[in-house]
């Protein structure tokens, strides 16, 4: 059999996914690539590269191509892209795949093109780029095209986005650049503020997955947890190991997860009344990396008093999403844009 291999792609600041037409998500890499200093070779992408961050020679470099959500490295993205597009359409990379991408709902019109862009030059044949809440609502399984208002918050690596949908359309949304990232920051700072001792992103990432929490953990057969940690004493310069509890954390924390909270509240604060009223009773949904952070769903429900719900697989649903919307495609190619036609005309005989 000879057919094109449509792919949906979620490019992510931490996590960048493909999703196949019948195959689900067949890629799942970090946003990472390990580059070569003197000769700008690519060396490797994604889990490869991410396990040498920090830790690399000065001859090699490991860059993480998007920041905030939005591409921070335009020819770093390509060939990640580039790498990525190839280990999934396989063979049949001859015939480019058309692909569906996303881009969080907070960006200018140069950073979606930037996106439109670099799928192309990383082999795409055909580019659709949609909203990252919209497919993670999607992905979420949330009755996104029903006269009914669905709430979705996806914390990401890079960005938080909160939206309500109703119809097939954003109604209200927020996006800010606080996720994943920030939070490791934090941890970051407050180790170094308190402990005088400086540690690296990925030892901030183990503390945050392993300890982290957004309310107190004692109830409910839960207890406060602690975890040692080794850094670089910024008084003595010599490596050191510390204990760090889970309230601190859960302290260092508190500013960029009281921004999330807040995104959610001016969300909710201009959405239509009888919107709000389906929140109410349908509650908000998490998704992304984020949602994944203990008693996130608690911290949002007692801001709000709306229910919350995790979604199944939160890290998935974007890239599920975009595969849905991917799945549409031929049934949707009438409503798509002029520029978004394929050029099957164009494509090399051999
Ligand atoms: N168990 C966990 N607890 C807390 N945070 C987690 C957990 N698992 C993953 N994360 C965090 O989730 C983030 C990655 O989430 P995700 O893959 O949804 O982001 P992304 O889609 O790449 O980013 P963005 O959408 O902002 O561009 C990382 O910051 C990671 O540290
Ligand atoms: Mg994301």
């Amino acid at each position: 059999m000879f057919f094109t291999r449509d792919i949906g792609i979620d490019l992510g600041t931490a996590n960048t996914l493909v999703y196949m037409k019948g195959h689900g998500i067949i890629i799942r890499e970090p946003s990472v690539v390990a580059v070569d200093v003197q000769t700008d070779k690519v060396r490797c992408v994604g889990e490869e590269a991410k396990a040498v961050l920090g830790r690399t020679p000065d001859s090699v470099a490991t860059v993480r191509p998007l920041r905030d959500g939005v591409i921070a490295d335009f020819d770093i993205t390509i060939s990640m892209l580039e790498d990525l597009i190839r280990r999934a359409a396989g063979n049949s990379f001859l015939i480019r795949p058309r692909v569906v991408i996303c881009v969080p709902s907070g960006v200018t019109g140069v950073e979606r093109r930037a996106v439109r862009d670099v799928t192309e030059q990383a082999g795409a044949r055909k580019v659709l780029v949609i909203e990252e809440p919209m497919a993670a609502a999607l992905g979420a399984g949330l009755p996104v095209s029903e006269p009914t208002a669905s709430m979705i918050v996806d914390i990401g690596g890079g960005t938080s986005e909160v939206a309500v949908i109703s119809l097939g359309g954003i109604v209200a949304s927020r996006s800010i650049r606080v996720g994943g990232d920030k939070f490791d920051a934090a941890i970051i700072a407050y180790v170094r503020k308190n402990f005088n001792l400086l540690i690296g992103e990925p030892t901030a990432e183990r503390i945050k997955i392993e300890i982290g929490s957004a309310v107190p953990l004692n109830g409910d057969g839960e207890s406060e947890l602690s975890i040692e940690v080794k850094g670089r004493n910024l008084l003595s310069g010599l490596p050191q190991s510390i204990t760090i509890t889970s309230q601190q954390v859960r302290q260092a924390l508190q500013d960029p997860l009281s921004e999330v909270v807040d995104a959610v509240h001016y969300t909710l604060e201009r959405t239509p009344p009888d919107l709000s009223a389906d929140i109410i009773d349908r509650g908000i949904t998490l998704t992304g990396g984020g949602a994944l952070l203990r008693g996130i769903d608690r911290l949002i429900h007692h801001a709000t008093s709306m229910p919350v719900h995790i979604a199944e697989n939160p890290l998935d649903c974007v890239a599920v999403g975009a595969g849905l919307v991917l799945d549409n495609l031929d049934a949707m190619a009438d409503a798509l844009s002029e520029e978004d036609v394929p050029r099957y005309n164009s494509e090399p005989t051999g």
